[in-house]
């Protein structure tokens, strides 16, 4: 469990003296080419400069670094959300949603500000904790946050979701790939890199303390550029890195550039698996484990504003061995995007890297012929592809509610076992040095580097059991999500209103008389007696996601139950002492 703990509140005074420190050591900081950049354009506006303080700076003010300021980093407003970014030092604890509030401005400063708690705080990344605030509700000059005991942050500059550069990774060979919203760029094509400039540095208002650079290739959501020198041999700190756009204007930003993790060892995980998610962590658990047992290795989760259970999930699997990391992803339509920013993660430390949503499991059927030993399983498979060989095809297979009315308590590969006859689809594994450098990808399929080649794969050997129309308790959550665009972002933009829309639903939630006998054409139970042969408890036939999870009921119940006796210790020791001074 991580620990979060309340933290001082910054003073005012100590803000400024940051700010104007921090405004200082940059004019110094020699290793900036002063670039005679201009600013045009009327979409920009201005960033406030940030008071980043480093921890030379600490050291050399003084500061006691078990106060270290915290800040508001940026605000970006989405549709249904605002996402308040903070900035701190690294090792401090965390907020938790119940020591904070959003605070609104609204436009007449006369009006009295309005507070609200946060739906959500999220930790994943300790130096840029992500605060989750319901909607403005009116026109709203500044959102910032507040203590629950004390006075408010200072509000940070405030972002469109829409026009935003929002991640950026350098790459091994020094490049900084951007993630950028609202360029409107060609899908499946490469654009004309002369159109854009990339920028450095934290404040974009102040042409004198900007770095310029050229860009190499910009393709969709996607640009790469040259890193500067200056920039690079630094730490990084706080820098910012923006896009210019001819005859646009700047773009705002809220990307600071981070470097790959340089891999442990030069021995790869032979397959890892990229994956996005909302509200899905209940399916985590048999998903995990199930893929580790074929052969994955490493698990990359993106996870977009999910408010259930995920991060419990995610330590629980993580402490119970199996590899694996959620990153948050609240980006709006970066489906692509997303894999792109996965693949580049995954690169040096993955042979091959699947692309596959929680309800999508890799089924290799001939791992249940116990007589054939030609290829079995996904070790053979993807060790005996030749090296030109950059992605892996797959079908995948439908399946319906398979009469089932309940939720399967063994989970979806032991419950739902009748599907459609015809395989919808296709999902990829890919071999991440084989993407091309602008990481063009469409519909779940990367643009490979010349000389590499892809291979549809024999249903036979491996298919995709996609656990697609599950019971109506289930389906339905699918379905309010996505009623207005049924097939979300990371299912196929492509096929809005075609096959991919339940048949025959319309626009109303409610279950069909005969929804649990759906989608139903062919009996499968291939993957179901694998998973019951191979994971099940011999005696109690129990799988070990449900043993898992039983086992963490157990110990919440226990430490309940101890609160209890502990509260009932107290209790009688309290009647006691009173007793006793009576
Ligand atoms: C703000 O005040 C002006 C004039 O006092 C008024 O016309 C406007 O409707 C107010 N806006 C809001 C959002 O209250
Ligand atoms: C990338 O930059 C670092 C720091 O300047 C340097 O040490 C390294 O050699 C560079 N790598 C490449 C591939 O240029
Ligand atoms: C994340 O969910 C939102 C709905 O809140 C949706 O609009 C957005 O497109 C999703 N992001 C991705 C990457 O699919
Ligand atoms: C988890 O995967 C990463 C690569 O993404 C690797 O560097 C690390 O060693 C793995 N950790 C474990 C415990 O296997
Ligand atoms: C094993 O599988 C391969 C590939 O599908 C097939 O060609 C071969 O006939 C099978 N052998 C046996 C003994 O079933």
């Amino acid at each position: 469990m991580k620990d979060r703990r309340k933290r001082e509140v910054v003073t005012w005074s100590r803000f400024f003296w940051c700010t104007i420190f921090v405004v200082l050591s940059s004019i110094l900081f020699t290793g900036f080419t002063f670039s005679t950049f201009r600013l045009f354009g009327e979409s920009f506006r201005p960033v406030l400069l940030s008071s980043w303080p480093n921890p030379t700076l600490e050291a050399l003010s003084g500061e006691n670094p078990s106060s270290p300021p915290i800040e508001i980093r940026a605000t970006v407003i989405f549709p249904d959300q605002v996402l308040i970014f903070l900035k701190y030092p690294p090792s401090v604890p965390l907020f938790t949603k119940e020591l904070l509030d959003c605070v609104y401005f609204p436009m007449n400063s006369s009006r009295t500000q309005l507070k609200l708690p946060p739906s959500w705080v999220d930790g994943e990344n300790p130096n840029n904790q992500i605060v989750r605030c319901p909607p403005q509700a009116g026109p709203t000059r500044t959102i910032s946050l507040a203590w629950k005991s004390s006075g408010h942050l200072r509000a940070g500059p405030t972002h469109r979701w829409d026009s935003l550069v929002y991640e950026a990774l350098v790459d091994r060979d020094n490049t900084t790939v951007l993630f950028v919203k609202g360029l409107n760029l060609r899908s499946d094509r490469l654009s004309d890199p002369t159109r854009f400039e990339c920028l450095y540095g934290w404040d974009f208002k102040n042409p004198r303390l900007v770095l310029k650079s050229k860009v190499i290739s910009a393709a969709q959501e996607i640009v790469r550029c040259r890193t500067p020198l200056s920039v690079l041999d630094r730490t990084f700190d706080s820098i910012k890195v923006s896009l210019v756009v001819n005859h646009k204007g700047i773009l705002q930003s809220v990307a600071q550039p981070q470097r790959l993790p340089a891999p442990d060892s030069n021995e790869k995980q032979e397959m890892c698996v990229c994956t996005m998610v909302r509200n899905q962590a209940r399916f985590l658990r048999e998903w995990v484990m199930y893929h580790a047992r074929i052969g994955v290795n490493r698990w990359f989760i993106y996870d977009n504003n999910s408010d259930d259970d995920i991060e419990h999930v995610v330590d629980s699997l993580d402490g119970s061995g199996f590899n694996v990391t959620r990153h948050t992803w609240p980006w709006i339509k970066t489906q692509e995007a997303g894999f792109a920013h996965c693949a580049l993660r995954a690169r040096d430390s993955c042979e091959w890297v699947g692309f596959i949503d929680v309800d999508e499991f890799l089924h290799l059927p001939l791992q249940s012929d116990t007589n054939n030993q030609t290829v079995s399983s996904l070790h053979d498979l993807l060790s005996q592809q030749p090296h030109w060989l950059g992605e892996l095809r797959l079908w995948c297979y439908s399946f319906g509610p398979s009469g089932l009315k309940k939720v399967p308590e063994g989970g979806v590969t032991v419950g739902y076992t009748c599907r459609l006859g015809v395989p919808e689809r296709h999902k990829s594994i890919i071999r991440p040095e084989a993407l091309n450098p602008a990481l063009i990808n469409v519909v779940h399929h990367f643009h490979l580097r010349d000389g590499f080649k892809y291979m549809n794969v024999d249903r036979g050997l491996m298919v995709i059991n996609h656990y697609k129309y599950q019971v109506w308790e289930v389906f339905k959550e699918k379905f309010y999500r996505r009623v207005a665009t049924y097939v979300a972002d990371w299912q196929e933009d492509e096929n809005v209103g075609s096959k991919d829309r339940a048949p025959g639903l319309g626009t109303k939630a409610v279950e069909p008389d005969d929804w649990s006998n759906r989608f139903c054409e062919v009996t499968d139970t291939g993957l179901k007696d694998w998973v019951m042969r191979v994971m099940a408890d011999p005696h109690t036939q129990v799988l070990p996601w449900q043993q898992q999870e039983e086992e963490e009921r157990e110990d919440r119940l226990f430490l309940i139950e101890e609160d209890k006796i502990k509260n009932k210790r107290r209790r009688r020791k309290r009647r006691r002492e009173k007793r006793d001074t009576d």
